[in-house]
Protein backbone atom coordinates (compact mmCIF):
# COMPACT_ATOMS: atom_id res chain seq x y z
CA UNK A 1 0.00 0.00 0.00
CA UNK A 2 1.16 3.51 -0.68
CA UNK A 3 2.47 4.94 2.61
CA UNK A 4 0.45 8.41 1.92
CA UNK A 5 -2.48 5.98 1.61
CA UNK A 6 -1.50 3.99 4.50
CA UNK A 7 -1.34 7.16 6.77
CA UNK A 8 -4.70 8.43 5.45
CA UNK A 9 -6.14 4.79 6.80
CA UNK A 10 -4.24 4.39 10.34
CA UNK A 11 -4.86 8.45 10.80
CA UNK A 12 -8.98 7.91 10.04
CA UNK A 13 -8.92 4.97 11.88
CA UNK A 14 -7.12 6.48 14.93
CA UNK A 15 -9.50 9.55 15.37
CA UNK A 16 -12.57 6.70 15.40
CA UNK A 17 -13.88 7.77 12.02
CA UNK A 18 -15.12 5.26 9.60
CA UNK A 19 -14.52 7.44 7.01
CA UNK A 20 -11.29 8.83 4.55
CA UNK A 21 -10.89 11.91 2.52
CA UNK A 22 -12.67 11.89 -1.25
CA UNK A 23 -9.86 10.23 -3.32
CA UNK A 24 -7.74 8.21 -0.74
CA UNK A 25 -9.08 5.50 -2.77
CA UNK A 26 -6.67 5.51 -5.86
CA UNK A 27 -6.11 1.76 -7.19
CA UNK A 28 -2.97 -0.35 -6.25
CA UNK A 29 -0.43 -2.30 -8.03
CA UNK A 30 -2.64 -4.66 -10.52
CA UNK A 31 -0.81 -7.70 -9.86
CA UNK A 32 1.04 -9.85 -7.63
CA UNK A 33 4.91 -8.84 -7.12
CA UNK A 34 7.16 -10.62 -9.60
CA UNK A 35 4.21 -13.14 -10.04
CA UNK A 36 2.56 -13.15 -13.67
CA UNK A 37 -1.45 -14.06 -13.89
CA UNK A 38 -0.21 -17.48 -15.43
CA UNK A 39 2.41 -17.86 -13.05
CA UNK A 40 -0.43 -18.23 -10.42
CA UNK A 41 -2.94 -20.36 -12.28
CA UNK A 42 0.01 -22.56 -13.28
CA UNK A 43 0.81 -22.83 -9.84
CA UNK A 44 -3.27 -24.35 -9.24
CA UNK A 45 -2.52 -26.83 -11.92
CA UNK A 46 0.73 -27.97 -10.23
CA UNK A 47 -1.53 -28.42 -7.01
CA UNK A 48 -4.75 -29.37 -8.36
CA UNK A 49 -3.85 -30.85 -11.81
CA UNK A 50 -4.26 -29.22 -15.14
CA UNK A 51 -7.54 -27.33 -15.90
CA UNK A 52 -9.78 -28.66 -18.43
CA UNK A 53 -13.31 -27.59 -17.58
CA UNK A 54 -13.67 -26.64 -14.32
CA UNK A 55 -12.44 -23.32 -12.05
CA UNK A 56 -8.90 -24.82 -9.58
CA UNK A 57 -11.17 -23.20 -7.01
CA UNK A 58 -14.39 -24.13 -6.04
CA UNK A 59 -14.85 -26.31 -9.11
CA UNK A 60 -17.95 -27.81 -7.78
CA UNK A 61 -21.27 -25.93 -8.07
CA UNK A 62 -24.48 -24.55 -8.93
CA UNK A 63 -26.13 -21.68 -10.75
CA UNK A 64 -28.80 -20.36 -9.09
CA UNK A 65 -30.94 -17.10 -10.30
CA UNK A 66 -32.05 -14.36 -8.13
CA UNK A 67 -32.14 -10.34 -6.98
CA UNK A 68 -30.47 -7.70 -5.24
CA UNK A 69 -31.88 -4.86 -3.80
CA UNK A 70 -30.18 -2.50 -1.51
CA UNK A 71 -31.27 -0.97 1.72
CA UNK A 72 -31.35 3.25 2.51
CA UNK A 73 -28.73 2.51 4.75
CA UNK A 74 -26.37 1.08 1.73
CA UNK A 75 -27.34 3.47 -0.92
CA UNK A 76 -26.16 6.14 1.49
CA UNK A 77 -23.36 4.22 2.10
CA UNK A 78 -22.31 3.55 -1.62
CA UNK A 79 -22.86 5.52 -4.52
CA UNK A 80 -21.95 2.10 -6.77
CA UNK A 81 -24.83 1.78 -9.71
CA UNK A 82 -25.71 -1.65 -7.79
CA UNK A 83 -26.51 0.57 -4.29
CA UNK A 84 -29.00 2.65 -6.11
CA UNK A 85 -31.77 0.64 -4.45
CA UNK A 86 -33.51 -0.69 -7.51
CA UNK A 87 -33.83 -4.89 -7.73
CA UNK A 88 -31.11 -5.49 -9.89
CA UNK A 89 -31.26 -9.41 -11.31
CA UNK A 90 -28.15 -11.57 -10.27
CA UNK A 91 -26.69 -14.44 -11.66
CA UNK A 92 -25.53 -16.68 -8.63
CA UNK A 93 -23.25 -19.75 -8.22
CA UNK A 94 -23.06 -21.52 -4.82
CA UNK A 95 -19.50 -23.26 -4.29
CA UNK A 96 -17.43 -26.25 -3.00
CA UNK A 97 -13.80 -25.93 -2.39
CA UNK A 98 -11.50 -28.53 -2.90
CA UNK A 99 -9.30 -30.23 -5.80
CA UNK A 100 -12.14 -31.61 -8.04
CA UNK A 101 -15.93 -31.16 -9.02
CA UNK A 102 -16.73 -34.76 -7.26
CA UNK A 103 -15.82 -32.99 -3.99
CA UNK A 104 -18.27 -34.20 -1.36
CA UNK A 105 -20.75 -31.43 0.38
CA UNK A 106 -19.65 -32.72 3.87
CA UNK A 107 -15.66 -32.04 3.48
CA UNK A 108 -14.34 -29.75 6.12
CA UNK A 109 -13.50 -26.76 3.31
CA UNK A 110 -15.53 -23.61 2.62
CA UNK A 111 -18.47 -23.17 0.37
CA UNK A 112 -19.03 -20.27 -1.54
CA UNK A 113 -21.49 -17.76 -3.05
CA UNK A 114 -20.28 -15.62 -5.76
CA UNK A 115 -22.74 -13.58 -8.18
CA UNK A 116 -23.19 -11.03 -10.92
CA UNK A 117 -25.45 -8.02 -10.73
CA UNK A 118 -26.24 -6.14 -13.89
CA UNK A 119 -28.44 -2.96 -13.93
CA UNK A 120 -30.97 -1.85 -16.31
CA UNK A 121 -28.07 0.04 -17.65
CA UNK A 122 -25.73 -2.65 -18.18
CA UNK A 123 -23.07 -1.85 -15.36
CA UNK A 124 -22.13 -4.77 -13.80
CA UNK A 125 -20.27 -5.93 -10.34
CA UNK A 126 -19.14 -9.42 -9.41
CA UNK A 127 -18.36 -10.94 -6.35
CA UNK A 128 -17.27 -14.37 -4.76
CA UNK A 129 -17.55 -14.56 -0.64
CA UNK A 130 -16.33 -18.11 1.25
CA UNK A 131 -18.09 -19.45 4.25
CA UNK A 132 -15.02 -19.16 6.72
CA UNK A 133 -14.02 -15.93 8.06
CA UNK A 134 -10.52 -15.59 6.70
CA UNK A 135 -8.43 -16.86 3.67
CA UNK A 136 -5.91 -19.17 3.36
CA UNK A 137 -2.95 -16.47 2.55
CA UNK A 138 -2.00 -13.14 3.48
CA UNK A 139 -0.17 -12.13 0.05
CA UNK A 140 -0.73 -13.92 -3.68
CA UNK A 141 3.20 -15.20 -3.00
CA UNK A 142 2.12 -17.03 -0.03
CA UNK A 143 -0.49 -18.35 -2.01
CA UNK A 144 1.31 -19.68 -4.77
CA UNK A 145 4.28 -21.09 -2.25
CA UNK A 146 1.84 -22.80 -0.64
CA UNK A 147 0.44 -24.41 -3.31
CA UNK A 148 4.20 -25.21 -5.12
CA UNK A 149 4.65 -26.80 -1.76
CA UNK A 150 1.49 -28.84 -2.42
CA UNK A 151 2.30 -30.14 -5.53
CA UNK A 152 2.30 -33.78 -5.70
CA UNK A 153 5.64 -35.69 -6.30
CA UNK A 154 5.73 -37.66 -9.58
CA UNK A 155 7.12 -40.56 -7.83
CA UNK A 156 3.69 -40.89 -5.02
CA UNK A 157 1.52 -38.39 -6.63
CA UNK A 158 1.02 -37.17 -3.14
CA UNK A 159 2.49 -34.29 -1.44
CA UNK A 160 5.58 -34.69 0.42
CA UNK A 161 4.44 -34.07 3.83
CA UNK A 162 7.97 -32.80 4.63
CA UNK A 163 8.19 -30.62 2.15
CA UNK A 164 4.32 -29.37 3.57
CA UNK A 165 5.06 -29.38 7.04
CA UNK A 166 8.34 -26.98 6.31
CA UNK A 167 6.13 -24.83 4.41
CA UNK A 168 3.34 -24.82 7.38
CA UNK A 169 6.27 -23.90 10.07
CA UNK A 170 7.62 -21.46 8.32
CA UNK A 171 4.13 -19.55 7.85
CA UNK A 172 1.87 -20.43 10.55
CA UNK A 173 -0.32 -17.32 9.77
CA UNK A 174 -1.38 -19.61 6.44
CA UNK A 175 -3.18 -22.31 8.57
CA UNK A 176 -5.78 -19.96 10.26
CA UNK A 177 -8.18 -20.78 7.85
CA UNK A 178 -8.22 -24.59 8.37
CA UNK A 179 -7.69 -24.22 12.14
CA UNK A 180 -11.33 -22.40 11.81
CA UNK A 181 -12.15 -24.69 9.49
CA UNK A 182 -11.41 -27.50 12.30
CA UNK A 183 -13.39 -25.83 14.52
CA UNK A 184 -16.50 -25.09 12.53
CA UNK A 185 -18.17 -28.13 11.02
CA UNK A 186 -19.39 -27.56 7.87
CA UNK A 187 -22.89 -25.65 7.07
CA UNK A 188 -25.57 -28.29 6.98
CA UNK A 189 -26.91 -25.87 3.58
CA UNK A 190 -25.83 -23.20 1.42
CA UNK A 191 -28.85 -21.13 2.85
CA UNK A 192 -27.31 -21.51 6.33
CA UNK A 193 -24.06 -20.28 6.21
CA UNK A 194 -22.47 -16.86 6.38
CA UNK A 195 -20.39 -15.64 3.58
CA UNK A 196 -17.49 -13.28 4.13
CA UNK A 197 -15.99 -11.33 1.54
CA UNK A 198 -12.74 -11.45 3.73
CA UNK A 199 -10.74 -8.60 1.85
CA UNK A 200 -11.32 -4.57 3.13
CA UNK A 201 -13.11 -2.89 0.31
CA UNK A 202 -13.74 0.86 -0.42
CA UNK A 203 -17.33 2.20 0.27
CA UNK A 204 -17.97 5.71 -1.23
CA UNK A 205 -20.95 7.02 -0.14
CA UNK A 206 -23.20 9.41 -1.31
CA UNK A 207 -21.59 12.58 1.30
CA UNK A 208 -18.47 12.07 -0.56
CA UNK A 209 -16.68 10.04 2.12
CA UNK A 210 -14.59 6.73 1.52
CA UNK A 211 -15.13 4.06 4.27
CA UNK A 212 -12.79 0.66 4.93
CA UNK A 213 -15.43 -2.30 5.04
CA UNK A 214 -15.67 -5.83 4.85
CA UNK A 215 -18.97 -7.63 4.16
CA UNK A 216 -20.81 -10.38 5.37
CA UNK A 217 -23.69 -12.26 3.65
CA UNK A 218 -25.83 -13.09 6.74
CA UNK A 219 -28.50 -16.42 5.96
CA UNK A 220 -32.34 -15.12 7.08
CA UNK A 221 -33.05 -18.73 7.56
CA UNK A 222 -29.97 -18.78 10.68
CA UNK A 223 -26.67 -20.90 11.25
CA UNK A 224 -27.13 -24.59 11.25
CA UNK A 225 -23.82 -26.86 10.53
CA UNK A 226 -24.00 -30.67 10.11
CA UNK A 227 -23.75 -32.37 13.29
CA UNK A 228 -20.61 -35.25 13.37
CA UNK A 229 -23.15 -37.94 12.58
CA UNK A 230 -24.42 -36.25 9.11
CA UNK A 231 -20.51 -35.49 8.26
CA UNK A 232 -20.63 -39.36 8.21
CA UNK A 233 -23.94 -40.34 6.63
CA UNK A 234 -25.01 -37.47 4.54
CA UNK A 235 -24.38 -38.71 0.49
CA UNK A 236 -21.63 -36.80 -1.01
CA UNK A 237 -23.70 -34.20 -3.09
CA UNK A 238 -26.94 -33.29 -0.68
CA UNK A 239 -26.09 -29.58 -1.15
CA UNK A 240 -27.68 -29.01 -4.42
CA UNK A 241 -30.91 -31.28 -3.47
CA UNK A 242 -31.53 -29.71 -0.03
CA UNK A 243 -31.34 -26.16 -1.89
CA UNK A 244 -33.54 -27.26 -4.52
CA UNK A 245 -36.04 -28.03 -1.51
CA UNK A 246 -35.84 -25.51 -0.06
CA UNK A 247 -36.49 -23.13 -2.72
CA UNK A 248 -39.62 -24.69 -3.37
CA UNK A 249 -40.90 -22.96 0.02
CA UNK A 250 -39.87 -19.95 -0.68
CA UNK A 251 -36.36 -17.56 -1.76
CA UNK A 252 -33.17 -18.22 0.30
CA UNK A 253 -32.00 -14.89 1.24
CA UNK A 254 -29.14 -13.45 2.73
CA UNK A 255 -28.46 -9.92 4.52
CA UNK A 256 -25.38 -8.36 2.93
CA UNK A 257 -23.63 -6.28 6.02
CA UNK A 258 -21.02 -3.96 6.08
CA UNK A 259 -18.31 -4.18 9.23
CA UNK A 260 -16.22 -1.22 9.88
CA UNK A 261 -13.20 -1.23 11.22
CA UNK A 262 -11.61 0.05 14.26
CA UNK A 263 -7.71 1.67 15.02
CA UNK A 264 -5.39 -1.44 14.53
CA UNK A 265 -7.68 -3.81 12.59
CA UNK A 266 -5.41 -5.11 9.67
CA UNK A 267 -6.87 -4.01 6.65
CA UNK A 268 -4.56 -5.34 4.25
CA UNK A 269 -4.49 -8.88 5.83
CA UNK A 270 -7.56 -11.44 4.97
CA UNK A 271 -5.55 -14.26 7.27
CA UNK A 272 -6.74 -11.67 10.31
CA UNK A 273 -10.50 -11.13 11.58
CA UNK A 274 -11.61 -8.70 12.72
CA UNK A 275 -12.92 -8.50 16.44
CA UNK A 276 -16.52 -9.38 16.77
CA UNK A 277 -18.25 -6.32 18.23
CA UNK A 278 -16.87 -3.76 14.88
CA UNK A 279 -19.99 -1.75 13.61
CA UNK A 280 -22.29 -3.39 11.21
CA UNK A 281 -24.83 -1.99 9.35
CA UNK A 282 -27.07 -3.95 6.91
CA UNK A 283 -26.86 -2.61 3.21
CA UNK A 284 -28.48 -4.74 1.23
CA UNK A 285 -30.81 -8.26 0.75
CA UNK A 286 -29.45 -10.86 -1.47
CA UNK A 287 -32.67 -13.51 -2.40
CA UNK A 288 -32.05 -16.55 -4.42
CA UNK A 289 -35.09 -17.74 -6.08
CA UNK A 290 -34.39 -20.14 -8.41
CA UNK A 291 -31.46 -23.12 -9.26
CA UNK A 292 -30.39 -25.13 -12.00
CA UNK A 293 -32.29 -28.74 -12.21
CA UNK A 294 -29.04 -29.91 -13.33
CA UNK A 295 -25.42 -29.12 -13.59
CA UNK A 296 -23.99 -26.53 -15.91
CA UNK A 297 -26.13 -22.73 -16.43
CA UNK A 298 -25.70 -19.60 -17.32
CA UNK A 299 -22.64 -19.21 -14.42
CA UNK A 300 -20.33 -21.30 -15.43
CA UNK A 301 -18.90 -19.10 -18.06
CA UNK A 302 -18.38 -16.21 -15.59
CA UNK A 303 -15.68 -15.78 -13.54
CA UNK A 304 -16.49 -13.98 -11.18
CA UNK A 305 -14.01 -11.06 -11.25
CA UNK A 306 -15.16 -7.54 -11.69
CA UNK A 307 -14.49 -6.99 -7.56
CA UNK A 308 -14.98 -3.46 -7.78
CA UNK A 309 -17.55 -0.70 -9.04
CA UNK A 310 -15.88 2.17 -8.93
CA UNK A 311 -16.10 4.94 -7.45
CA UNK A 312 -19.17 3.43 -5.09
CA UNK A 313 -17.17 0.30 -4.38
CA UNK A 314 -13.51 -0.19 -4.65
CA UNK A 315 -10.84 -2.66 -4.46
CA UNK A 316 -8.41 -1.90 -1.40
CA UNK A 317 -4.62 -2.64 -1.24
CA UNK A 318 -5.19 -6.10 -0.01
CA UNK A 319 -2.61 -7.68 -2.01
CA UNK A 320 -4.78 -10.96 -2.45
CA UNK A 321 -7.53 -8.53 -3.34
CA UNK A 322 -5.43 -6.94 -5.93
CA UNK A 323 -3.90 -10.39 -7.63
CA UNK A 324 -7.13 -12.29 -7.79
CA UNK A 325 -8.84 -10.37 -11.36
CA UNK A 326 -5.94 -11.37 -13.65
CA UNK A 327 -5.66 -14.83 -13.06
CA UNK A 328 -9.64 -15.10 -12.61
CA UNK A 329 -9.30 -14.18 -16.11
CA UNK A 330 -6.61 -16.69 -17.29
CA UNK A 331 -8.70 -19.60 -15.67
CA UNK A 332 -11.49 -18.66 -17.00
CA UNK A 333 -9.65 -18.79 -20.91
CA UNK A 334 -7.92 -22.13 -19.73
CA UNK A 335 -11.49 -23.72 -18.56
CA UNK A 336 -12.95 -22.21 -21.95
CA UNK A 337 -10.72 -23.35 -23.99
CA UNK A 338 -10.27 -27.22 -22.36
CA UNK A 339 -6.09 -26.56 -21.97
C1 LIG B 1 -4.16 -14.17 -4.39
C2 LIG B 1 -5.43 -14.34 -4.20
C3 LIG B 1 -6.33 -15.22 -5.04
C4 LIG B 1 -6.10 -15.89 -6.21
C5 LIG B 1 -4.82 -15.92 -7.02
C6 LIG B 1 -7.32 -16.58 -6.56
C7 LIG B 1 -7.51 -17.34 -7.68
C8 LIG B 1 -8.71 -17.89 -8.10
C9 LIG B 1 -8.95 -18.51 -9.37
C10 LIG B 1 -7.91 -18.69 -10.46
C11 LIG B 1 -10.24 -18.89 -9.41
C12 LIG B 1 -10.98 -19.57 -10.56
C13 LIG B 1 -11.66 -18.52 -11.42
C14 LIG B 1 -12.43 -19.09 -12.60
O1 LIG B 1 -11.94 -20.00 -13.25
O2 LIG B 1 -13.53 -18.58 -12.87
C15 LIG B 1 -10.85 -18.51 -8.14
C16 LIG B 1 -12.14 -18.72 -7.78
C17 LIG B 1 -12.67 -18.37 -6.57
N1 LIG B 1 -12.05 -17.67 -5.57
FE1 LIG B 1 -10.20 -16.97 -5.59
N2 LIG B 1 -8.26 -16.33 -5.58
C18 LIG B 1 -7.69 -15.51 -4.65
C19 LIG B 1 -8.28 -15.00 -3.51
C20 LIG B 1 -9.53 -15.32 -3.10
C21 LIG B 1 -10.12 -14.83 -1.89
C22 LIG B 1 -9.46 -13.90 -0.89
C23 LIG B 1 -11.37 -15.36 -1.83
C24 LIG B 1 -12.33 -15.13 -0.73
C25 LIG B 1 -13.50 -14.59 -0.88
C26 LIG B 1 -11.57 -16.16 -3.02
C27 LIG B 1 -12.72 -16.87 -3.33
C28 LIG B 1 -12.92 -17.53 -4.52
C29 LIG B 1 -14.16 -18.19 -4.86
C30 LIG B 1 -15.39 -18.30 -3.97
C31 LIG B 1 -14.01 -18.71 -6.14
C32 LIG B 1 -15.04 -19.47 -6.96
C33 LIG B 1 -16.04 -18.49 -7.50
C34 LIG B 1 -17.03 -19.16 -8.42
O3 LIG B 1 -17.97 -19.79 -7.93
O4 LIG B 1 -16.83 -19.00 -9.63
N3 LIG B 1 -10.43 -16.11 -3.77
N4 LIG B 1 -9.89 -17.91 -7.36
Amino acid sequence: MPSARRTVLAASLLLGLFALPLGAGAPGPAAAQGLSPEEIVDAFEAALGPIRTHRPSHPKGLCAAGHFQATPEGTRLSVAPVFSGERIDAIIRLGVAGANPQASDTARTTRSLAFRLETARGEQWDTASISAPIFGAPTPELLVAGLHARAPLPATGQPDPARVAAFIAAHPETTRQAAWLAANNPPASWATTPYWGVNTFLFRGQDGQTRPARWVFEPRAGVERLSAEQMQSLPRDFLADELRRRLQAGPVEFDMVLVFPAAGDDLLNPTQAWPEDRPRVTVGRLAIVAAEAGPGGPCDGISFLQLDMEPGIQMSDDPTLQARAAPYAVSLTRRSQGR
